[in-house]
């Protein structure tokens, strides 16, 4: 059975992105009003909120660095203050990395790991007070397949995504008794800008597109049965079916 989330308050970070941008107009499609949080490229913020009212939903911009701890530790609050609760966590926002172990700095490393696994860690505690108060709470953490595998050239970008793995099954574990669902989604390589840093190799043939992970994310938000599913794989069409 699916229930709506019509007139939930949804957070999606890195909204301006690819995949951030298709899951911030599935859910407002779905009815769910949107605080688009943080990124650099305002332009595609905005057009992403654009494509949000389209919708008939309210899309709140944050702009900002995630990696910036007064930018980030003051959202919540803003969030809150502007809609009066939240109900669901989408934490999307990330970077890519194509170097080889020894190449990458130390540098490198600590700000991959900021985007991708500090910052979704302090985005969880701060919303989980208010998802206590919400019927359809729920996070839903955008790992990777390199939250599974690690590829040449990945090191420091597998590190974090596995690390994000790790800590949502943890979360998962202490909030289900609450009634707030925890996922992780993993899809291999979805068609935006970053598989152009993470996989220059690769062109758009065959690739997965950015609605088909917001089409997930949704099915997550509105599946609350008493079937929980923590972790969605996302393979490319042609892989065989235990190569993500
Ligand atoms: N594309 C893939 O093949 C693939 C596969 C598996 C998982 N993923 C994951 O999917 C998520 C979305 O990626 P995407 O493919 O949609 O890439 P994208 O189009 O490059 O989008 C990434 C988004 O994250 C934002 N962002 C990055 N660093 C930030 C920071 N320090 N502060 C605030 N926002 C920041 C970017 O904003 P600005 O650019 O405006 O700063 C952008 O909106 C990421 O977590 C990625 O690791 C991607």
């Amino acid at each position: 059975m699916r229930v709506s989330i019509s007139g939930k308050i949804v957070i999606v970070t890195g909204a301006g992105g690819g995949i951030g941008r298709a899951i911030a107009v599935k859910v407002a499609r779905a009815g769910s009003n949107l605080a688009l949080v943080g990124g650099h490229n305002l332009d595609k913020l905005n057009e992403t909120a654009k494509l949000v009212e389209e919708c008939g939903a309210e899309a709140y911009v944050l702009p900002g660095d995630l990696t910036d701890d007064e930018f980030l530790f003051s959202c919540v609050k803003k969030i809150v203050n502007h809609f009066g609760a939240i109900d669901i966590l989408i934490n999307n926002a990330g970077m890519a990395l194509n170097e080889t172990f020894e190449k990458t700095s130390v540098e490198k490393f600590d700000q991959i790991y900021r985007i991708n696994v500090r910052t979704p860690f302090v985005l969880c505690q701060q919303v989980l007070p208010y998802l206590r108060d919400s019927d359809a709470a729920a996070i839903v953490n955008i790992s990777s397949s390199l939250g599974h595998k690690g590829y040449a050239g990945q090191a420091a970008y597998a590190a974090s995504k596995h690390a994000l793995r790790g800590m949502s099954k943890s979360l998962a574990n202490e909030t289900y008794t609450e009634g707030i669902r925890v996922h992780t989604v993993c899809p291999g390589g979805v068609y935006t800008d970053m598989l152009s840093v993470a996989r220059p190799d690769l062109g758009s043939e065959g690739m997965i597109m950015p609605d088909d992970v917001a089409e997930t994310v949704l099915f997550l938000l509105e599946f609350r049965t008493n079937a929980v599913v923590d972790e969605i794989n996302i393979r490319r069409e042609g892989k065989p079916p235990y190569e993500i």
